[in-house]
């Protein structure tokens, strides 16, 4: 049985040195979390077998789930995958060129046949990878000076929440890497689109940060896997059922009348602003009484998404019994939920 206790180091990206301190590290071989622009990545080097199979181990990871490899500039991307190997060979390349100049450095990953460089533990079964460059600039300052591809899965455990604030890498991951370094908290604060491009139509694997609208400015026929898709065969092979979830034994999404009777109980609510205050309004003050811990996130899906991970990992502190989330469906059929609807989905108790 593997130890993990690790004297894990703490940086912060704001102190001199600390950056450079951190792409040394990985540099050498270590496990390092790092902010980008999404949620937190646990980053390792991604075509050393070893240090991949060690984020797999930290994780409690299973080996089958793929890893997301991470450059800084495209020409370094570019060479992660084989576009000559592939049997779509001209579209797939015209549409890396095509989406690496307009989304990168940001939050979409690209999948496509991998070069043979890669190995196979990064990619999982399969025969291709996914590649991004991040948009932070501490992602970006670590990743050019390790001068190599780091692959970073979210910094959680497996089935876990994605961390987007240091103390919830802390939360899961503390004692089981070398070292985390604090930017504060991220921007996006839920993960990457992930985006197959090798294939007869690009197809949303994960629905992520940049929506299936904004992908279709761009890309006019792009394909989606329904939202949760519980029901079908995993379409990403780390998409898996239960996933996202916070440490609360049990969890359901609910409307604005199961929230309203469980206002004045010990449960544990996450609802947007404009139903707290409908709810106050109508039922009164709940977090001055003493109940159940209460979240309540920004009214627009961008918004929300920013700040739903950190709540999960604060409710859950509280330790209720029982969480109550408010389901988007019940208030919006706006496609722009879907990446949130997707985690929720994944998040409740089955
Ligand atoms: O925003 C993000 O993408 C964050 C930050 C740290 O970059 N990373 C992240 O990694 O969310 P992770 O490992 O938690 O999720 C990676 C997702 C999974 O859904 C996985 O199945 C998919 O990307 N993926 C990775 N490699 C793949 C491949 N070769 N084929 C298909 N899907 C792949
Ligand atoms: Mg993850």
């Amino acid at each position: 049985m593997r130890s993990f206790m690790k004297k894990t180091i703490y940086l912060n990206a704001a102190t001199k040195g600390h950056s450079e301190l951190a792409a040394q590290m990985l540099k050498d071989g270590k496990l390092v979390a790092f902010p980008t622009e999404t949620v937190y990545g646990l980053g390792a080097l991604g075509l050393n077998e070893a240090c991949v199979a060690n984020i797999f181990a930290a994780k409690s990871r299973p080996s089958h789930n793929p890893l997301i490899l991470h450059v800084s500039d495209i020409a370094s991307a570019k060479r992660l995958f084989d576009f000559e190997g592939s049997e779509f060979s001209k579209i797939f390349l015209e549409r890396f060129e095509l989406l690496s100049r307009t989304f990168w450095p940001g939050p979409i990953t690209l999948v496509g046949k991998k070069s043979r460089i890669i190995p196979q533990t990064v990619c999982g079964q399969s025969d291709k990878v996914a590649v991004r460059i991040p948009a932070h600039p501490t992602a970006l300052k670590i990743l050019q000076i390790a001068g190599e591809p780091v692959a970073a899965p979210s910094a959680n455990l497996y089935s876990r929440p994605s961390p987007t604030q240091f103390a919830h890498v802390l939360q899961t991951l503390d004692t089981r890497v070398d070292a985390i370094i604090d930017a504060g908290p991220t921007e996006y604060g839920i993960e990457s689109t992930v985006l197959d491009i090798d294939a007869v139509t690009p197809k949303i694997l994960r629905h992520g940060a940049i929506s299936q609208e904004e992908l279709q400015k761009v890309l006019p026929l792009v394909l989606a896997n329904p939202v949760g898709n519980l029901t079908h065969a995993s379409p990403s092979p780390g998409q898996c059922v239960k996933h996202y979830s916070p440490k609360i034994s049990e969890i359901y999404l609910a409307g604005e009348q199961a929230l309203a009777e469980a206002w004045f109980t010990s449960s544990g609510i996450v609802l947007t602003k404009a139903t707290q205050i409908r709810l106050s309004k109508r039922l009164g003050n709940r977090e001055a009484t003493g109940f159940g811990p209460i979240r309540a996130l920004p009214n627009d899906p961008k918004g929300y998404a920013r700040e739903l991970f950190a709540a999960f990992y604060e409710v859950e502190i509280k330790a209720p019994k029982k969480l109550l989330i408010e389901n988007p469906l019940t208030f919006s059929s706006d496609e722009e939920w879907a990446a949130v609807s997707d985690r929720l989905i994944r998040a409740q108790t089955l």
